[in-house]
C-alpha cells in the first residue's frame, strides 16, 4: 500500500541514522576486536600455561555463549558494577570482546598457516622466537588473514542487530520503534533487511577487491 511507502520515505532519516550507527558499532568493534584477537591468539599459543590459559578461557567463553546473552549479561550484570555505560558503549564493549574471540581464532589459523620453515629460517639467522614472530611470521600471516577478517566484519555487521535489545539506536532498533509507532511491519522490516543487504554486499565487494589486489602483489 502507498501508506507503507510513505511511512518509510517519511522516516528515511531515522533509518539512515540507524544505518550509520550500525556501521559505527561494527567498525569500532572489529577494530578493537583485531587488537584483542591478536593478543588472545598470541596468549593462546604461548608455551607458558599462565599466559595460554587466560587466552583460552577468554576465547572459549565468547565463542561458546550466545552474543545475545553476552549483551544482556554485560549491559545489565557486569558493566553496572564498573561504570554507568550507555547502551552504545555497552554495545561496542560486548561486540569488541565477542569479535576479538572470533578474530583470535582467525589470527591463530593465519599464523599456523605460515610454513614452519619460516620460523626455523628466522631462528637460524639468530632471531629469538619473539623476533621471528614479529618480523617474519606476522607479516606473512596478515595476508592469509584478510579474507576471513572480511567475513568477520560482515558477520559482525549483521550480529550488531542484537544490541537493539539494550536500546542502542542502530538500524534494527530504529525498525522496532518505527513499527511500534506505525504498524507498517512489512514495509519497515523489508527496508531494514534491504539496508543490511546493501551493506553486506558492499563489504563483500570491497573484500573481493582487496583479495585481488593482494593476490597480484
Ligand atoms: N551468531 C553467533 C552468536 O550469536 C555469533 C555471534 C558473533 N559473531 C561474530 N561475528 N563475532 O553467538
Amino acid at each position: 500500500d502507498s501508506n507503507g511507502f510513505q511511512v518509510v520515505s517519511h522516516n528515511m532519516g531515522h533509518l539512515m541514522k540507524g544505518t550509520l550507527l550500525t556501521l559505527e558499532i561494527t567498525a569500532l568493534s572489529v577494530a578493537f576486536g583485531m587488537f584483542l584477537g591478536l593478543l588472545a591468539a598470541l596468549l593462546k599459543m604461548s608455551p607458558y600455561k599462565i599466559l595460554a590459559i587466560p587466552g583460552i578461557v577468554y576465547i572459549d567463553f565468547f565463542r561458546g555463549t550466545p552474543l545475545f546473552v553476552q549483551i544482556l549479561l554485560f549491559y545489565f550484570g557486569i558493566l553496572p558494577l564498573v561504570f554507568d555505560a550507555t547502551s552504545f558503549q555497552a554495545a561496542v564493549i560486548v561486540c569488541s570482546l565477542n569479535s576479538g574471540a572470533y578474530i583470535a581464532e582467525i589470527v591463530r589459523a593465519g599464523i599456523q598457516a605460515v610454513d614452519r620453515g619460516q620460523t626455523e629460517a628466522a631462528r637460524s639467522l639468530g632471531m629469538n622466537n619473539r623476533q621471528a614472530m614479529w618480523y617474519v611470521i606476522l607479516p606473512q600471516a596478515y595476508k592469509i588473514v584478510i579474507p576471513p577478517m572480511i567475513n568477520e566484519f560482515i558477520a559482525m555487521l549483521k550480529d550488531t542487530s542484537l544490541v537493539a535489545v539494550i536500546g542502542a539506536q542502530e538500524l534494527t532498533h530504529q525498525g522496532r520503534i518505527l513499527v511500534s509507532v506505525t504498524y507498517e511491519a512489512a514495509w519497515i522490516w523489508g527496508t531494514v533487511a534491504l539496508f543490511y543487504l546493501l551493506l553486506t554486499r558492499l563489504l563483500s565487494m570491497l573484500g573481493d577487491y582487496l583479495e585481488k589486489r593482494l593476490a597480484t602483489e
